[in-house]
């Protein structure tokens, strides 16, 4: 839908999100966490959000939503997202978010909201009852974006649509308004290994917080007993023991799946895992595949644990990040007030 080139001359920025809903899971820790702690060490401007204003989209346990935000809050930081390089901060602190969604509602058009298929996903058999937040749920993702002039955006291979949502958005706003390259067309990042981690239960799934079954991810915070448990007991297939070249992984869902675990954790590539492990049965493969996980996450996990325990600490990183991202957001604000058209802008 795009056809003019992306003419933004700004500086690169990264920004991206995570729901405070539910545990984290070895998913969202491949294909974002990790991705945000390599960014930010490659020297990225990055600000990362929890995104409590897309929670409350879905029904949530009453008087959940502040105790987890703390959670992903305290999970960003234990992963390695460290506030002195990059900006964290809750999404509902900084006003920039909600002000922007509004305009972008009225950028965006019916058609291209009604396409995205994790509406569709969400919202189930019974759409009339879902909440209109939700179906202008990535609406308020490009604002989250956009309001940073974010040019990069890293995430799994699910929020490919929202992303290409985004890329629409900002490219009718800046025709709309006559402002060309006002906004960065924004590119999703979302190679690598990690971009889809699948169900532990069926390779054609993705791992998902909403599975009923826990054994069909691995938790940021289960322990060594418990990752162990769900990878022997995670599903592969009857096709023999495990191929020693990428072909071989052809129909093989599962089993391509574990290879992607592996690899994304240890640095090693699917081919030098295959030709180690290759004409060897699962009962060698997932006890080393549950050694590289519990190796890779009990610092993470025991980090966690010990920020979760300091609340305070948390607080004030959310705070300084508040801060910070409003300093980049409000002036942006101001100039799409402008273009708008506002009294008083
Ligand atoms: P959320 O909270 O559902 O997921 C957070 C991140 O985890 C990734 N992810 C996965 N990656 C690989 N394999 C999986 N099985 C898997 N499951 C989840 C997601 O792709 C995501 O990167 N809409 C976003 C939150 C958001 C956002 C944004 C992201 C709101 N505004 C702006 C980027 C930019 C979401 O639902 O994330």
């Amino acid at each position: 839908m795009t056809d003019t080139p992306a003419s933004y001359s700004g500086p690169q920025r990264i920004f991206s999100g995570i729901q405070p809903t539910g545990n984290l899971h070895l998913g969202n820790y491949l294909g974002a966490l990790k991705k945000f702690v390599d960014l930010q060490e490659d020297g990225w401007d990055a600000v990362y959000a929890v995104v409590d204003l897309h929670a409350i989209t879905m029904p949530m346990e009453k008087g959940a939503l502040l105790s987890q935000t703390r959670q992903i809050a305290a999970a960003f930081l234990a992963c390695g997202v460290d506030p002195k390089k990059s900006i964290l901060f809750a999404q509902s602190s900084v006003k920039a978010h909600v002000e922007l969604a509004w305009i972008f509602n009225c950028v965006a058009r019916m058609g291209w909201v009604e396409r995205m298929t994790q509406f569709k996903d969400k919202a189930g058999k019974d759409a009339e009852r879902a909440s209109v937040g939700l179906f202008t749920y990535p609406v308020l993702q490009a604002a989250d974006i956009l309001a940073y002039k974010a040019t990069h955006v890293p995430v799994g291979e699910d929020q490919k649509q929202h992303l290409e949502l985004s890329r629409d958005i900002a490219d009718r706003f800046n025709r709309e308004y006559d402002a060309p390259g006002f906004f960065p067309l924004p590119e999703p990042l979302i190679k690598g290994p990690g971009a889809r981690v699948m169900s532990l239960k069926d390779g054609t799934k993705k791992m998902s917080k909403s599975d009923p079954s826990e054994l069909s991810r691995i938790a940021l915070v289960d322990d060594a007993d418990m990752i162990a448990k769900k990878i022997k007991k995670a599903k592969t297939d009857l096709l023999g023991d495990m191929p020693s070249e990428v072909d071989g992984l052809e129909g093989r869902p599962e089993v391509e799946n574990l290879v992607g675990i592996y690899a994304a954790l240890s640095g090693e590539s699917v081919e030098a895992i295959l030709r180690q492990y290759g004409g060897q049965g699962f009962g060698v493969f997932k006890p080393a595949l549950a050694e590289v996980t519990v190796n890779h996450l009990s610092p993470i996990t025991q980090r966690y644990r010990e920020i979760l325990d300091d609340p305070a600490f948390i607080d004030s990183v959310l705070q300084d990040g508040a801060e910070r991202a409003d300093a980049i957001s409000a002036p942006v604000i101001a100039e799409v007030w402008k273009l708008v058209g506002f009294w008083g802008a």
